[in-house]
This record gives structure tokens, sequence and C-alpha cells, in this order.
């Protein structure tokens, strides 16, 4: 029996369940039918290989808001059915946001009315295999070329994966990257870039007004399609050397009373900033988004270390932490590498997700603005959905521990966890990795 009651003894989150099991029933409550939804996950995973459910009381709530999953559909495009069969994944797993890297020089993946050409030619380009595409001349070709490779998400296609991934309490926050990853943009629309010129740049050209006008007008499409509180602006890996060098970069400049690129950087995420806010959203970044001084409200995304975050937090800014070294898991899962295939390089086991502490290295003032954990697949070298299964599970196991549980965390525990989640994953359809299972490292 599921049942939305007024309060629950014990727990405080709205995403908490209660759950009895006796000989005779299973009943849960919750306060939201988030928390039933979580509720019902943590009871299929219970049945073991025979069949039964043990009996018993489990009073559960979140440990962290933001529980987040990052999938990179720029490197390589995948479709709607793809991208719903992770949002099931991530479900299982209590995750709760979703962020779609859509924008990048591998290609533009949203329909954006007001400029075509981001989906006519700038989702587009001369290979399939994003390593055959960046080691040769990085080409876009129209999107009728017998010879493209590519693709992108209509307006309707983000409607529907914004609404599937609503249905299990998830929401879908979009990235679109600036001011640099922005190759494919500049490809079409020259003017935006300090040189004027096609597949020169990567980053936009701040002094000049067009830019803006872009950047708000393609974002109030996105707002319009993604009910997201959080909007994602990248903000990563700016080279910012054309700056140095563009006439109306160092107008700006001088104008605005700045003294470095850093600043000039921080200028433009300052307005659109104010350009969310006023639309009543947030801007959330990478953590490149400190560099020339933090926007006042703005959530961080550590992802080159935790100083980032903590610093950010110490401000008191909320953050969310998703450090390469433990987060990113386009990294391999074994020492050796055998039979793993090409990855980019760095090791990331199951066993040390595990044993991640989040909040390791924030003071107890900090503590409360560390408001999530995420993990991150980038897909340069991920090209197929197997792939992409076999790199989440079942380390996303480990990371819903780090976003979900308060748990001791104990080895022994949670080997005898993922036998039973083999088993779930094997009933799902989803395919795993095995390293953990055979106990290479
Ligand atoms: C990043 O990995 N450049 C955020």
């Amino acid at each position: 029996k599921f049942r939305i009651v007024e309060h629950l003894q014990g727990v405080d989150s709205p995403e908490a369940y209660v759950m009895r099991v006796t000989r005779r029933r299973v009943e849960v409550e919750a306060t939201s039918e988030a928390g039933l939804y979580y509720g019902m996950q943590t009871l299929l995973q219970m049945v073991d290989a025979e069949g039964r459910i043990p009996c018993g009381v489990i009073k559960d709530e979140p440990r962290f808001d933001y529980r987040g999953m990052m999938l990179d559909v720029s490197r390589h495009f995948y479709d709607v059915d793809f991208v719903k069969k992770q949002i099931d994944a991530m479900a299982a797993y209590k995750l709760n946001h979703l962020h779609l890297h859509l924008t990048d020089a591998a290609g533009w993946r949203i329909e954006i009315e007001r400029y075509p050409r981001l989906t006519e030619l700038a989702a587009w380009r001369t290979h399939h295999l994003w390593k055959d595409w960046w080691n040769g001349e990085r080409r876009y070709v129209e999107s009728d070329d017998p010879d493209s490779h590519g693709g992108y998400y209509t307006q309707a296609d983000i409607r529907e994966i914004v609404d599937y991934a609503q249905q299990k309490y998830i929401t879908v926050i979009p990235e679109i990257e600036m001011p640099s990853h922005s190759e494919e943009v500049l490809a079409v629309y020259p003017e935006l870039s300090c040189s004027h010129e096609s597949y020169k740049d990567s980053d936009f050209c701040i002094g000049n007004e067009q830019t803006f006008e872009f950047l708000e007008n393609v974002l109030s499409e996105v707002i319009a399609l993604f009910p997201s509180e959080y909007i994602h602006i990248g903000g990563d890996e700016a080279s910012k050397q054309s700056w140095k060098v563009c006439p109306q970069c160092q107008a700006r400049m001088q104008q605005e009373n700045l003294s470095t690129v850093d600043e000039l950087q921080s200028y433009l995420i300052h307005r659109i900033e104010t350009y969310l806010n006023t639309h009543g959203r947030q801007l959330i970044g990478w953590d490149e988004i400190l560099d020339g001084g933090l926007a006042p409200r703005a959530i961080v995304m550590s992802w080159r270390g935790t100083q980032g975050g903590i610093y950010a937090a110490e401000r008191g800014n909320d953050v969310v932490m998703t450090p390469m070294t433990l987060c990113y898991f386009n990294f391999y899962q074994t020492e050796s590498r055998e039979g793993e295939g090409l990855h980019i390089g760095g090791h990331i086991p199951f066993e040390k997700v595990y044993a991640w502490d989040p909040y390791a290295g924030f003071s107890e003032a900090a503590r409360e603005h560390l408001i999530g954990v995420q993990c991150n697949l980038w897909t340069e070298y991920i090209k197929d959905m197997a792939t992409i299964e076999v790199m989440l599970l079942p380390r996303l196991a480990a990371m819903a521990e780090a976003q979900w549980s308060t748990d001791r965390r104990d080895e022994s525990t949670i080997r005898a966890k993922m036998e039973t989640m083999r088993r779930f994953y094997e009933a799902c359809g989803w395919q795993c990795a095995p390293y953990y299972f055979d106990g290479r490292k």
C-alpha cells in the first residue's frame, strides 16, 4: 500500500519515505509523490534471487537535495529513446537531475528556432567518430549532405525528454556553453567571434553586443523548454587569447574598468546571471566562473578538484561537487585497462567512488552550501549505447551511495548488495561492467 501522509516521524526531507514490510503486506508512506516513488525503487531492488523481500522497517531520506548525472550529447549524439533509457537507470538510483551537455565544438544539439544554422550546419560533421573528426579538419557539413554525421533534438524531442524525466522526478538541466567551447556556433555565426572568421575562434567576442543578443535569445528559447530552476552556462576552459588583441574586447575592458581577461569573462557571466535571474532562473556553471570574480548567486560545479567548490561554499554560494578524479565516469575502471577500449586517461574504480566523502575539506559553515553531487560522462570516445551503460554501471550505484546515503561506508555490505544489483541490471536489460564483480581493479 502506498500512501501520502502529512508528516513522517524521524525524517525531514520531502523526498523521504518510510517502508514497513511484514509477512502480509508492504506499506510505504511519504509526504510527496517523489517519496513514494523512491520507496518503490527501494522495494524493487530488495527482491532476492528467490523473489523474497525481507521483513522490517526502513526510514530513508536523501543526504543531498541535488543528485545529478551529466551526459555529453555533443561529442557523440544519442537519440531520445537512448536518453530515456539512461533516465530509467538514474531513477532506479534516486538521482533527480540530468544535466545535458547540449552544445560544444563537436556539435550543437538543440533546435533554436531563431538561429536555424545551428542545426542545419553546426549539428553535423564529417565523421561519426569524434576522434577522427577532431584529428582531422574539424569541419561541419550541411544536414542534407549524404556524408553528414550528428543530429540534434527538435523542440518536440526536448519536451518529450523533459516530460519523461519529470514523471520520474528528474529535472533536466540544459547546458549552453559560453564563452568558450563554441567553435560550432562561431563557424556558422562568425560575426560573434573576435576574428569574424569561421573556423578560427573557440570563444565568443565579449566586446560585441551581438554576442549578448544571441546568447539571450538562445536562452529565452531554452528557458521556455526547460522548467529547471538551474540553467547551466558552461564557463569552462576559455582560452581568452583572442580577447587580448580584439579591439572590441579591449574597448569593453576599458569602458567597464576591467584589468584582466578573467574579469572580462566574469563580466559576461554576471550579465548572463542577471538575465537568468530576471527570468526566474539560477545560473550554474563549471568552477572557472570563479575566475575574475564570482557572480553573486551563481552555483558552482566544482570539477577541477574540490578547492573551487570549497572556496565558493565558504563565500556563501551553493555548490555541486563533481571533482574529476572521482566523478568522471569516462575514466578507466581498471588499473590495467585491459579490454576496456579507448577512454580518457585516469582511473576510477567502483571502490574509489564508494569510499568518497563529498564533505571532505568543508568547514561546518560551508557544508550547508554543498547542495549535491554529480557524476559526468564525457563522450569523446563513447560512440554507442552499450559503452555508455558499461561506463555507468555499476559505478552509478557507488555514486548513488555518495549522493543519497549517510550510512557508514562498508565494503562487505555493498558487495552483498551489488550481487542483488547485478540481477536487477539483467532484469532491466542494462549492461554493466564486469570489473567490480570479478575483482579486477
Ligand atoms: C570540464 O570537464 N571541462 C568541465
